[in-house]
């Protein structure tokens, strides 16, 4: 039996991408219209809309809304499609770590090349498209979470940190879409979420959106992983992933580096959750994964208050690199790829191109 998520974080609506605004969340549940290009560069800069697979979608949605605008300047084809590849490219430079949103540009920009159609009929193509990913991003998420569903022992506690649900993706999600998979199958399993300091993805819309769904959850802060590993009260981690290179080190969340070791220290399987657009093929290890540094005052403050010496030095990764040597399993839509992850996500890629 299928669990049914309550939500849907992305959606194309006539002209514009609805999206729920996840820097209001918990406080307000409320969605957004991205009418412009420019107002979906910002919102996934400013995080209204976050994680790696909805980061894809949406950026997907920004080169339908650019190409609306451009349509509206009398151009010829040619200059209509030079100037948006010019602003499609611009758009991946909204975030630089997660590479759904480089795969879901590529996928629009792939079209624009391919088109035979006038100009209204590439945005036809485009808009179309973009409804495809965000159905396709579904389904890949309902894939891996019953994938994943098959190693959750009965009863499990399974740890995860940030936020790799629902609303990090169109629906259902990657880490918590394992989750849901294995509740529909058990509902005696539970969750413990990390808080997921400096923006507490973890605390905000980890034990929001299970809440929402009904799913345990139990919320702790990021130094107390370890301490519940070695009282055995965590059976496993599902984690998941902003890029995997091609020997499956992965970029995640800061803090999941620190999780892994401490999985492995207490012989606890950990595993990433993610589709195969999150891999780059491109990129030998993780020491090729482009790091953002982000604001310092999301270390400083909380809800804008200071929480720290005024002045004192910061530094702020938004995410850190787990070596694939703390890796027990890469959870996909094709199935659980294993170590020598070399070889075993190559196959996954040859598997997905028969399909
Ligand atoms: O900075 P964020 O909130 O975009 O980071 C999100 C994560 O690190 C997620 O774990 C990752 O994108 C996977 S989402 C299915």
């Amino acid at each position: 039996m299928a669990f049914e998520s309550k939500i849907r974080t992305i959606e194309w609506v006539g002209n514009v991408s609805r999206m729920v605004d996840q820097t209001k969340v918990p406080y307000e549940y409320v969605t957004v219209d991205i009418k412009t290009g420019d107002e979906m560069y910002d919102a996934i800069k400013t995080m209204i809309v976050r994680g790696a697979p909805a980061i894809g979608v949406s950026a997907a949605h920004g080169v339908v809304l650019y190409a609306q605008e451009l349509a509206k300047q009398n151009l010829s084809r040619d200059e209509f499609i030079s100037k948006l590849i010019e602003k499609s490219e611009y758009l991946k430079t909204s975030r630089p770590t997660a590479v759904n949103l480089m795969w879901g540009v590529n996928k629009q920009i792939e079209l624009i090349k391919n088109s035979q159609s006038d100009i209204s009929g590439i945005i036809e193509e485009l808009k179309q498209n973009g409804i495809k990913m965000e159905n396709d991003d579904i389904s890949i998420n309902k894939r891996i979470g019953d994938n994943g569903a098959e190693v959750v022992p009965k009863g499990a506690t399974i740890l995860t940190h940030c936020n790799a649900g629902a609303l990090a993706t169109v629906g259902y999600g990657t880490a918590l879409g394992v989750v849901r998979s294995a509740y529909a199958k058990d509902n005696t399993i539970q969750v413990f979420s990390d808080e997921t300091r400096p923006r507490q993805q973890g605390s905000r819309i980890t034990t929001f959106e299970l809440k929402m769904d009904g799913i345990p959850v139990t919320m702790i802060t990021d130094g107390m992983c370890s301490y519940f590993m070695k009282k055995g009260m965590i059976d496993m981690v599902v984690v998941g992933a902003d890029r995997i290179a091609a020997n499956g080190d992965t970029a995640n969340k800061i803090g999941t580096y620190t999780v892994a070791i401490a999985a492995k220290y207490h012989n606890i399987p950990f595993y990433i959750a993610a589709p195969l657009s999150t891999i780059d093929t491109s990129i030998k290890s993780g020491d090729e994964i482009p790091i953002e540094e982000r604001s310092h005052d999301e270390v400083t403050t909380i809800n804008g208050k200071l929480v720290c010496a005024e002045g004192v030095n910061v530094i702020n990764p938004g995410f850190d690199v787990t070596p694939h040597e703390l890796i027990s399993g890469i959870i996909t839509e094709v199935g659980i790829l294993r170590p020598d992850y070399n070889k075993s996500i190559a196959d996954a890629f040859k598997t997905s191109a028969m399909c």
